[in-house]
């Protein structure tokens, strides 16, 4: 069974994101085809980049580092939960993701965004991240409104149809996620 991480990709205070990541992680968890995990990028308090060597190169002298690889490397699948910012991720994500490099290698990842569009525009952004980290992003992907799938633009109450695309989203990083740990594990050839 595959391990797969929901990352709550927000972390001002009074977030929207932490409740989208538990309402996706209380779908998830009726599922059992694989396990799921809530991962809080505030857990980690991560600064600003600060490690000397690029992460291409695989050598970590920092704590705040090393517990940040383990905790991702420990995934076989990803589901990110994304605000919007000014048409993208939150920069607390995309630094967090920038800390790493071969811990996201050869792994599925789906997208959990919200925003006025549905965090579309984020979720695009994050999809290129992805394939520079050879992270495979599954098609499906949950688009919540704040004008519709939230109160107040503040209080979750996504619409019916919105368990639907969880699901959908889950039922492909899933299968993408056992492909590609059979890939990791060296039972598939890695072909150029
Ligand atoms: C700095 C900032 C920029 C934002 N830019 C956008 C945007 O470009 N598009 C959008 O749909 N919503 C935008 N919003 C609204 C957020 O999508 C909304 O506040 C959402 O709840 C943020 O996620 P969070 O509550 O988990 O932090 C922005 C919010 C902030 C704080």
């Amino acid at each position: 069974m595959i391990n797969v991480a929901i990352i709550i990709g927000s972390t001002r205070p009074g977030r929207n994101g932490e409740a989208v990541a538990r309402w996706v992680h209380d779908l998830a968890a009726t599922r059992d085809d694989a396990q799921f995990e809530l991962v809080d990028l505030k857990d980690f308090g991560l600064p600003h980049l600060d490690e000397a060597m690029p992460p291409a190169m695989g050598h970590y002298d920092l704590p705040h580092t090393r517990k940040w690889a383990d905790k991702i490397s420990s995934f076989d699948a990803y589901v990110f939960v994304t605000p919007e910012y000014n048409h993208s991720t939150s920069g607390a994500l995309k630094n967090a993701i920038d800390f790493l490099y071969a811990e996201w290698h050869n792994k599925a990842a789906g997208f959990v965004g919200y925003g006025s569009l549905g965090g579309a525009r984020a979720v695009e952004h994050l999809r290129l991240i992805m394939g520079e980290l050879k992270v495979a992003g599954v098609s499906s992907q949950v688009a919540l409104s704040l004008a519709t799938d939230f109160e107040n633009f503040s209080v979750l109450k996504p619409a019916a149809h919105q368990e639907r695309a969880v699901s959908a989203m889950l039922d492909e990083v899933v299968a993408w996620g056992g492909a590609l740990k059979a890939l990791r594990d060296g039972t598939t050839p890695a072909r150029p």
